[in-house]
């Protein structure tokens, strides 16, 4: 059995960590064949917006695999952080939106693989934390980096220093995530509305993605000229021309990635 799980309905792709025997910690194989499937994803024009989830109803991901991560010294520490690091900076900069179906524990780097996605979406018994600092460590695959620009620098070094957890709801005060909604309906939900955004401009999306995450790290004047140079960008595309024609003309456009 494959450590992730592929699924493709119509324009949304469906990626499962496959281990929940182990909670669907991430060893190297998961890693490695999330990173295969997510540039054959990427590569994928008929693949419009992507839910990513964990095998089983406990765990989303318990982070990464202890076993392997007792493992490291100095030098492959660091290695080892920069491999997940790549795999996560793929799933932000994918091109497409990805929403995170969190159904149940997200630890360490699955918190870290949840805030890599574009959208999170927790099921009620999803908890989130850093628990890093009861291992000695500190988080390594994005979580001092995206934890403070999502919740602010406050509450992340709370969770970052303290290990503590959360639950659903106390992720959604604080920004975490965007819905808390029933176990049972989560991944349906997370598929409808992966299925709705598959339905828009799929040039206009990727430009609302690029754009918005700019934010982060640019100025306000270099983020406000990157907005209008996409802006122009997708000005310049047949779905931009279908967009606006299918308004006046009262009807839905249908969009084609031109
Ligand atoms: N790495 C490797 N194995 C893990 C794991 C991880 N991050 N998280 C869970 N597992 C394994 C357990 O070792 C156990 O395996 P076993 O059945 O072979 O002994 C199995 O998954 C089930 O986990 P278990 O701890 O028995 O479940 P629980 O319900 O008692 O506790 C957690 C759930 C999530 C609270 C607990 O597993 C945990 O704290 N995991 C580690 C979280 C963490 O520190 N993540 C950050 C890593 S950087």
């Amino acid at each position: 059995m494959s450590v992730i799980l592929f699924d493709q309905s119509s324009a949304v792709a469906t990626v499962t960590i496959n281990r929940p025997d182990k909670l669907n910690a991430l060893n190297a194989d998961v890693l490695r064949h999330l990173w295969e499937t997510l540039l054959g994803i990427q590569a994928n024009a008929d693949i419009r917006a992507v839910v990513i989830t964990g095998a089983g109803s406990k765990a989303f991901v318990a982070g990464a695999d202890i076993t392997e991560l007792h493992q490291n010294n100095e030098q492959t520490g660091r290695q080892f952080a920069e491999h997940g690091q790549r795999v996560f900076t793929l799933i932000e900069n994918l091109g497409k939106p990805v929403i995170a179906a969190v159904n149940g524990f997200a630890l360490g780097g699955g918190c870290e693989l949840a805030m890599a996605c574009h959208i999170r979406f927790a099921s009620e018994n999803a908890v989130f934390g850093q628990p890093e600092i009861n291992l000695g460590i500190i988080p390594g695959y994005g979580g001092t980096q995206r934890l403070p620009r999502i919740v602010g620098t406050a509450k992340a070094l709370e969770l970052i220093l303290s290990g503590d957890r959360i639950d659903a709801a106390e992720a959604l005060r604080l920004g975490l995530v965007n819905r808390v909604l029933k176990q049972e309906s989560l991944l349906n939900d997370s598929l409808a509305f992966a299925s709705s955004l598959a339905d828009k401009a799929p040039l206009a999306l990727r430009a609302c993605l690029e754009a918005t995450q700019s934010s982060a790290t640019s100025s306000l004047r270099d983020g406000l000229d990157i907005e209008a140079r996409m802006f122009g960008a997708t000005c310049g595309t047949e779905d931009f021309l279908e967009g606006t024609k299918a308004f006046l003309e009262k009807r839905q456009a249908t969009f084609v990635g031109r």
